[in-house]
């Protein structure tokens, strides 16, 4: 480690370059990773706190009119396709709102036609009468028009995440079909809208691409910051065998190298926004197990419990070997809090948890 970082580390106050970045990025090895992750635990405690929030996840249908090239749910990818009902998602928030966690997240394949669109305000509005107005309810519904988001928004959804999935524009490209329905500008585009609209607004990357290299993680964190982001979800690249990117595995970084870029992306993230929320994902639970817990305790504050019916489960795999795919609501739910205990860190049950960074902006 150059002293500059060791002392940029060392200094709260720090701006901090590509360059500062491009160096954090390459830590490789117990050694120089303590060194990051203890700054970046300490920052955490600082702003954050020593603590996690939970969301519970509604996945609520697989049908998906984009083809992205490394999703396991793309339109082409032949595969059962379903909708939760009704009366599933409104046990899922109820579950959610009695138990406490206090907000919740409606995760979906996209679709932009009239029926989705009035679907979702629908459930938005009996959701947020069940919970009342200090529940967090999250929508990842991927590209939808300025009037969409802001008849959802209004319907009660106050949270969205929309990975931007690589800063990197040929890296974008490469990574989605040349179909006229992927575009890096529209994806931008959305963002703004939501920001725009008022909603907590959250996005990601996936870390270890074919072919993505450090500076495009470093220009994905700059990115994160100067576009001000709320909250953020990223981690690590996951091969599926059935979705074309699977042809690049050879060109992706080892599964413990993803597993460490994923962890010190957290790290830098944390130093670099100290008051964001941060979730520690599925994806990096898969990579290498007990790695969510990892994520939390060197920065990120948030975990996402899957409360999608066990029947709907294995139809919903972004990606393969998709970690928590059995385990019952309540044992997972009872699991989280002792393993926060034994980790010492405080679930923060019956707050949303809103971004302080959203919250003081
Ligand atoms: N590996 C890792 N993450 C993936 N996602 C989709 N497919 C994969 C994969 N193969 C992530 C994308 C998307 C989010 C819902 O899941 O980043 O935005």
């Amino acid at each position: 480690m150059s002293l500059q970082i060791a002392k940029a580390l060392e200094n709260e106050n720090v701006v901090f370059t590509k360059n500062d970045l491009l160096e954090i990025l390459s830590f490789t090895g117990d050694e120089q990773l303590k060194e990051l992750f203890k700054v970046s635990t300490q920052v955490k405690h600082k702003y954050v706190g020593n603590s996690v929030y939970l969301r519970g996840l509604v996945e609520l249908s697989n049908i998906c009119q984009k083809d992205c090239l490394y999703c396991g749910i793309r339109k082409s990818h032949t595969q059962n396709r379903y909708e939760m009902s009704d009366e599933e998602v409104i046990k899922a928030a109820e579950f959610a709102f009695d138990r406490q966690l206090a907000s919740m997240v409606i995760q979906s394949g996209e679709r932009q036609d009239e029926k989705f669109i009035s679907r979702i305000e629908r459930l938005l509005k009996q959701v947020r009468y069940i919970t009342g107005p200090d529940f967090g309810i999250t929508l990842s519904c991927g590209e939808q028009s300025y009037k969409t988001y802001k008849k959802w928004f209004d319907a009660g959804a106050n949270r969205y995440l929309l990975r931007i999935e690589s800063t990197n524009q040929r890296l974008f490209k490469m990574i989605h079909p040349d179909d006229g329905k992927h575009s890096y500008e529209t994806r931008m585009e959305c963002l703004h809208f939501l920001k725009d609209i008022g909603y907590q607004t959250g996005t990601g990357v996936m870390i270890g691409l074919p072919t993505q290299t450090l500076e495009d993680l470093a220009d994905d964190l700059l990115f994160f910051r100067d576009f001000d982001i709320h909250m953020v979800g990223m981690g690590p690249f996951l091969e599926h065998p059935g979705v074309p990117l699977y042809h690049f595995k050879d060109q992706v970084p080892s599964k413990h190298r993803r597993y460490e870029l994923s962890l010190i992306m957290i790290a830098a993230l944390r130093i670099l926004m100290k008051d964001i929320n941060i979730a520690s994902t599925t994806a990096l639970e898969t990579i290498k197990l007990g790695a969510r817990d990892q994520g939390l305790m060197i920065g990120a504050n948030v975990m996402m419990p899957n409360l999608t019916p066990h029947r709907y489960r294995e139809s919903y795999l972004l990606y393969s070997d998709k970690s928590c795919l059995r385990q019952e609501l309540d044992q997972n739910f009872q699991n989280i809090l002792i393993k926060a205990k034994e980790l010492g860190m405080e679930v923060c049950l019956g707050r949303s948890g809103d971004s302080l960074h959203f919250s003081r902006s």
